[in-house]
């Protein structure tokens, strides 16, 4: 194997890095949440805002889908609300203790530049702390994705980042660029 070179592979390095690392981070996001910090939706601003602003807009007992669900955390707390829950992740150990949290869960190891699943499955997306993971170079096929899998009117709640990081990684594919300061 020669040394890789271009953007492309370079884009491609990065992802196979980062997968290895959240593969070997898994057991400790695992153990930080244990149950009851999970159950108590007030915890925190991340919590509350996914409460107020995202949770108490889809219907009682609504499909939600994660995207880059991590260990399940808010999949968790979605379930016992009880929606229907799925989620995708690109580290098989994420998405081993995500199924080993909620068994009943549909919960895969995928790319969320290509999560699958058919249109209009879901009422809710949420996507946090992960989008800034991908290329930004992908992530207008990861927007493409969500608009084709919520049902009309859906929601979704997601964080991105604004420009910055490696090549590949910056602001190149979306219209108008995000500058890079
Ligand atoms: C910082 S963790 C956040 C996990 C979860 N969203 C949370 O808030 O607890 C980021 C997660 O995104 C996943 N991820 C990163 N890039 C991804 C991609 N392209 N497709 C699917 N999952 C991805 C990582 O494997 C990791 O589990």
């Amino acid at each position: 194997m020669g040394k890789e070179k271009g953007p492309q592979l370079k884009v491609e390095g990065i992802e196979r890095q980062m997968r290895r690392s959240y593969d070997r981070v898994a057991p400790i996001y695992y153990r930080g949440w244990p149950l009851g910090k999970l159950m108590s939706w007030k915890a925190s601003w991340q919590t509350r805002l996914v409460h107020s602003r995202f949770a108490c807009r889809l219907p009682r007992g609504g499909r939600v889908l994660d995207l880059g669900c991590g260990v399940g955390v808010w999949l968790k707390r979605f379930q016992v609300d009880g929606f229907h829950v799925a989620g995708i992740d690109q580290s098989p150990k994420m998405v081993a203790y995500t199924r080993r949290r909620i068994p009943q869960a549909d919960v895969f190891c995928r790319n969320m530049v290509n999560p699958g699943f058919r249109s209009g499955s879901f009422d809710g997306i949420i996507s946090l702390f992960a989008i800034i993971h991908v290329p930004q170079v992908k992530q207008l096929e990861v927007f493409r994705h969500m608009y084709r899998l919520l049902v009309p009117g859906g929601h979704f709640l997601i964080n991105i980042g604004a420009g910055g990081g490696p090549p590949g990684y910056q602001a190149r594919a979306l219209r108008p660029p995000i500058p890079n300061k």
